[in-house]
């Protein structure tokens, strides 16, 4: 008769294709039984937008149906994504499991476009996501959302996130009147603010926040990578931007202050013909590919330039919730799902880090007495 210990010797010849690992050492197998033939148990995945989840189940399945005696199989196929921030004691924003950080060298690049729409996309693969509009001298989320001022209560000397499509939004924008000073605001006042969009917020349990930033490498990116642990920094980049290196100066920021670069996704990318289907690569082609392989940084994606995409952000409707089968929508999907694979990898490094930190600090005082 097949016994527990076969079972997990097969499945350990399961590998996760991002992680490397294999998926029992990884705790991914739960809530085993194994009676008289019949096999239960839970596979839980890093992230539910896991861009293997499929390869990983069918994997799964092939393995167990290779074990001769098993009769019945019963599998279970469930998520929980993995903290990308280091959170001890003391750390703040502690009910947020991973932050992102979208950047660019310039502005109109698409940044909010794709902040939201991969916010969006994430949280339609039941994923529960947040965005931060930190663009405080220019939010343009609120707009994308259809949503005017007045959406944010404060509760308790907290503010209370506003809920559109299943998101937790923050926006300077929700405060009409104070944002239309925001240009007048200087650095500190500005830092200020972020801090408590970012701390004093009572966002609910996120898997990932999304942090919407201002283009470029001032005060506000730079106090995101200065005041909390963040999972990494997505660069968003158009095919013109590698030409004028922009995004080179803002990823050059980020690696200098030790913030993990996550990756890189191409807005406007190219264009599909709508009558043959074709992709035209209008401003040149493998741009933001160049960068990738520049910095050694994962290529995540990249979006098409479309017109549905800017007149929807006009109205209020992003193309995700509006037409979640378009190509755009399908790419944003991809994306998204490249960005929670990347964060799963960050936050295994992370758990390996922290553990032989605390492995060395464990044999240290030994040493001290040889
Ligand atoms: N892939 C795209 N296709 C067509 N228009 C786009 C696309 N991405 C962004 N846009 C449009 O470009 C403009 C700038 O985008 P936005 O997201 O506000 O950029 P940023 O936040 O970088 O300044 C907006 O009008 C937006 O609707
Ligand atoms: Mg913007």
């Amino acid at each position: 008769m097949v016994g527990i210990d076969q079972v997990l010797e097969k499945l350990s010849t399961v590998i996760d294709p991002d992680l490397k690992k294999d998926i029992v050492s990884m705790g991914m197998i739960k809530d085993l039984e194994l009676n008289d033939g019949n096999l239960k148990f839970t596979l839980e995945l890093t992230t539910p937008a896991c861009p293997f989840n499929v390869e990983i189940e069918d994997d799964v399945r092939k393995v167990i149906g290779e074990l001769n005696d098993v009769k019945k199989f019963d599998l279970n196929v469930t998520a929980k994504v993995m903290e990308g921030r280091s959170l001890d004691e003391d750390t703040a924003m502690k009910t947020v499991k991973n932050i992102i950080g979208v950047a660019s060298g310039k502005g109109g690049v698409g940044k909010s476009t794709v902040s939201l729409n991969l916010a969006l996309a994430l949280s339609q693969t039941g994923a529960k996501v947040g965005l931060l509009d930190a663009d405080i001298y220019g939010p343009s989320i609120p707009l994308m959302l259809g949503m005017k001022d007045g959406y944010m209560e404060v509760e308790d000397n907290k503010l209370q996130p506003a809920d559109s499509n299943g998101l937790q939004v923050v926006s300077f924008g929700f405060f009409a009147e104070q944002a239309h000073q925001a240009a007048i605001y200087r650095g500190p006042i500005i830092s200020g603010i972020l801090k408590q969009f970012l701390v004093d917020t009572n966002w609910s349990n996120l898997d990932y926040l999304i942090v919407d930033l201002p283009p470029g490498t001032g005060d506000i990116p730079l106090t995101l990578a200065q005041t909390i642990p963040i999972t990494g920094i997505l660069v968003v980049t158009t095919p013109q931007d590698v030409a004028s290196n922009v995004a080179v100066k803002a990823i050059g920021m980020f690696e200098k202050l030790n913030v993990p670069i996550i990756g890189v996704v191409e807005n406007m990318s190219h264009f599909i013909c709508p009558n043959c289907n074709d992709k035209h690569y209008i401003f040149g082609d493998g741009g933001a590919k160049k960068i990738s392989e520049q910095f050694k940084i994962p290529f995540l994606g990249e979006i098409p330039l479309n017109s549905g995409i800017m007149s929807g952000s006009d109205l209020g409707k992003p193309i995700m919730i509006s037409n979640p089968d378009s190509p755009s929508a399908i790419a944003f999907r991809k994306a998204a799902k490249n960005i929670a694979g990347q964060c799963s990898i960050l936050a295994s490094r992370l758990q390996e880090e922290m553990a032989s930190e605390n492995n060395n600090e464990e044999s240290a005082p030994e040493a001290s007495t040889n």
